[in-house]
């Protein structure tokens, strides 16, 4: 495994590795995708086994442009057209009725596909490159933080990887908004980097099923997921530390008013933002995970716009 930057030449050199039924980890604006050719099948029974992720848990496929929609999707219908239109590229996926050319490996047997269209010109330049749909789920161990940095995806799955393309920071931080449009009313299967607010207003209502653990219909939807080794604990209001022996770490919306005790803090959106807090949340995740705490408490954000998003993920990192 190597990590690169993403230069003309390793984008070429990535597209081949794919080409040849690898695994090449690369940039999007939400976080860093595990990708490989989704047209094959033994390709991506290799991103299951290195991501240790259960088979029933199918993988998002990543195409170039809202034309090559028709060949993954056995119907599109109006809504599909409207917001791949609108917000493509972007953090939006689209669950549609799969045609034959998607193998049944990447939708887990369901009859439904998961398609996007990334905003990151290095995976747009990989996708173009490859000539082919990429099937890439977040590039962690199952159930663990997602990467939002090359050395994330470095050190939580290092070898496992044929190349893995250094593109920066992820821009928006959490992973894309999931729509199903399959049913007569769409609905969102998981919260994401783009808001529901700025969804409904161009196809109007979106139900929010309820979750059934034992039966998630999207494997986003587990209990636990997007979780620290470190035991996490949701606070409201201003935590203050109860003392004891523990090694607390803050993670906190805003600045805090104090500090004392805690052995590692993280201010999501020094400017109040929720926007800024889901850019910045995998980061403090993984660096409050590495400093040796026995608990993190974190504070809850607005739960509006994209702070739907990081609660969703704060509430499953809780859940251990
Ligand atoms: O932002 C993202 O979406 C990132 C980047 C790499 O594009 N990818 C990502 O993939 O988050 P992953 O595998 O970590 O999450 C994919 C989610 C899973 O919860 C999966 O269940 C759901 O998409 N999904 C995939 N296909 C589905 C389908 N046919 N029906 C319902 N949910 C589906
Ligand atoms: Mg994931």
């Amino acid at each position: 495994m190597r990590v690169t930057g993403a230069t003309d030449e390793a984008v070429s050199e990535a597209a081949s590795i794919i080409g040849q039924g690898g695994l090449v980890a690369f940039p999007t604006e939400t976080v860093y995708g595990l990708g490989a050719d989704a047209l094959n099948p033994m390709a991506c029974a290799r991103i299951f086994e290195v991501k240790n992720r259960p088979r029933f848990d199918p993988l998002i496929v990543h195409i170039t442009d809202v034309s090559r929609l028709h060949d993954l999707c056995a119907v599109v219908n109006t809504r599909a057209s409207e917001l791949a239109g609108v917000f493509w590229p972007g953090p939006l996926t689209l669950v549609l009725p799969k045609s034959d050319l998607v193998p049944g490996i990447v939708t887990a047997e369901l009859d439904t596909v998961a398609v996007r269209v990334p905003a990151n010109p290095v995976a747009l330049r990989l996708l173009e490159e490859s000539g082919t749909p990429i099937a890439a789920p977040s590039a962690n161990p199952f159930g663990y933080i997602s990467p939002t940095t090359a050395q994330h995806v470095e050190e939580q799955l290092g070898e496992r990887v044929d190349l893995i393309l250094d593109g920066g920071e992820c821009r928006v931080g959490v992973e894309s908004t999931i729509i199903d449009l399959t049913g007569e009313d769409p609905a969102l299967l998981r919260a994401g980097g783009l808001s529901l607010e700025d969804i409904e207003a161009v196809i109007g209502s979106v139900d929010i099923p309820a979750v059934h653990p034992e039966k998630p219909i999207a494997p986003g939807q587990l209990p636990s997921h997007y979780s620290p080794r470190t035991r996490l604990v949701i606070v409201s209001g201003d935590p203050v530390l109860v003392g004891g022996e523990a090694r607390a770490g803050l993670l906190a919306f805003r600045t805090p008013t104090h500090t004392e005790g805690y052995a590692a803090v993280e201010v999501l959106s020094p400017e109040d933002d929720v926007r800024e807090a889901a850019a910045n949340l995998f980061g403090a995740l993984h660096r409050l995970d590495n400093a040796d705490l026995d608990i993190i408490y974190a504070e809850p954000v607005p739960e509006s716009g994209l702070g739907r998003a990081i609660m969703d993920r704060l509430r499953r990192a809780a859940q251990q």
